[in-house]
């Protein structure tokens, strides 16, 4: 029997930080087991603000090594970037002419995004797009983490809306969110997920931080007022992001971390959390040193002409759905 299919995506500008990893990353991994997997660098969501243009071919070539080095594997799953295959526009566009303007005013993305700056169409237009990535390929299931719920829901309401006005094409996809680890919050406020867009790096622990970049980010973490180790994300959301983060690295359930370290001070409960991290993180570092870009590249362009020859094949039927053939 056919596998069921998976596909997501990540921006390659900002470093991949752990809120990636254990939010998204992690499950893209494991599902490689059991799914048919498509996992894309979505560029063309990355020019959807500001960037830096000498910097972004180089951050994608960096972003496609870290994904391969959290163990993407190429040799099980089509790993390319968005911008080789056109068929995610075209696509984009077809959905775009069935989408409200008003659904996409009032995404929280676009809201948070769209503030103090100019509205574009490319920000607006951003979860059309998105929804082209995932129903291009007919994805059943979509790995993401929390703040992609809303976005999810829109792709599934395309589904539905195109299946309806022109006949049963795509699968109505579920996101996989990952019970733990769905919002890992910002070091320096907690009550803020962690970002790659945020300008204090001492936020975010990136996966490829050295032992002594991690030791220092998480000793700076802040806790909150009063002693005592408990997760208790109204009282003491800093304290329950470390337990979250260290559990998530150490496999450890969050009550035994609460009895062990419930009665020690901070210090040494962030000296474990500390290194957990980077027991957890150790091998990605290693995996990417032993990376040769020049290698990642000649794959990314492999995987980018299979995907093409796939994405066409689809989108030929959507364009006989739509009138747009024969
Ligand atoms: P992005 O960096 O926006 O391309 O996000 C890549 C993936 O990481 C998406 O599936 C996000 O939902 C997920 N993600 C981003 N930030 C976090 C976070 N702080 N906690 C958990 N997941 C996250
Ligand atoms: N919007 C996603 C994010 O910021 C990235 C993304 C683009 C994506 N296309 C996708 C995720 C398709 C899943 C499926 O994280």
């Amino acid at each position: 029997m056919d596998r069921k299919r998976v596909f997501s995506g990540l921006q390659p500008t900002g470093n991949v930080h752990i809120g990636n990893y254990l939010g998204a990353l992690r499950n893209w991994v494991r599902l490689q087991e059991d799914y048919d997997c498509i996992y894309c660098i979505v560029d063309l969501h990355a020019m959807t603000v500001d960037y830096d243009v000498a910097a972004f071919a180089e951050e994608r070539r960096n972003a496609a090594r870290v994904l391969i080095a959290c163990g993407v594997d190429p040799a099980r799953s089509l790993f390319y970037y968005q911008s080789e295959v056109p068929q995610h526009t075209e696509l984009a566009w077809i959905l775009g002419t069935m989408t409200g303007v008003g659904q996409l005013s009032r995404m929280t993305q676009y809201k948070d995004k769209a503030k103090g700056s100019e509205a574009r169409l490319g920000l607006l237009a951003y979860p059309v797009l998105m929804a082209a990535d995932i129903l291009l390929y007919r994805a059943h299931a979509v790995p993401v983490g929390d703040d992609q719920k809303q976005h999810l829901e829109l792709t599934r309401d395309l589904a539905i809306r195109f299946n309806s006005r022109f006949g049963d094409e795509f699968p109505v996809p579920d996101p996989i969110i990952p019970e733990h680890g769905d919002r890992i919050m910002s070091l320096q406020s907690p009550t803020a997920k962690m970002s790659k867009s945020d300008p204090d790096e001492a936020s975010r622990i990136l996966v490829l931080d050295p032992p002594d970049v991690i030791r220092s980010k998480v000793k700076r973490a802040v806790t909150d007022s009063g002693s005592g180790v408990r997760h208790d994300w109204e009282e003491k959301p800093g304290v329950s992001n470390l337990l979250e983060i260290m559990s998530l690295f150490s496999g450890t359930p969050i009550p035994a971390l609460e009895s062990e370290f419930g009665s020690s001070g901070y210090g040494k409960f962030k000296e474990a959390v500390a290194e957990a991290v980077i027991v957890g993180l150790a091998p990605i570092r290693a995996a990417y040193e032993a990376l040769d870009d020049a290698a990642v590249e000649a794959g990314m362009r492999r995987h980018a002409a299979v995907a093409r020859d796939k994405a066409e094949e689809y989108q030929q039927r959507v364009r006989v759905r739509v009138g747009l053939a024969g």
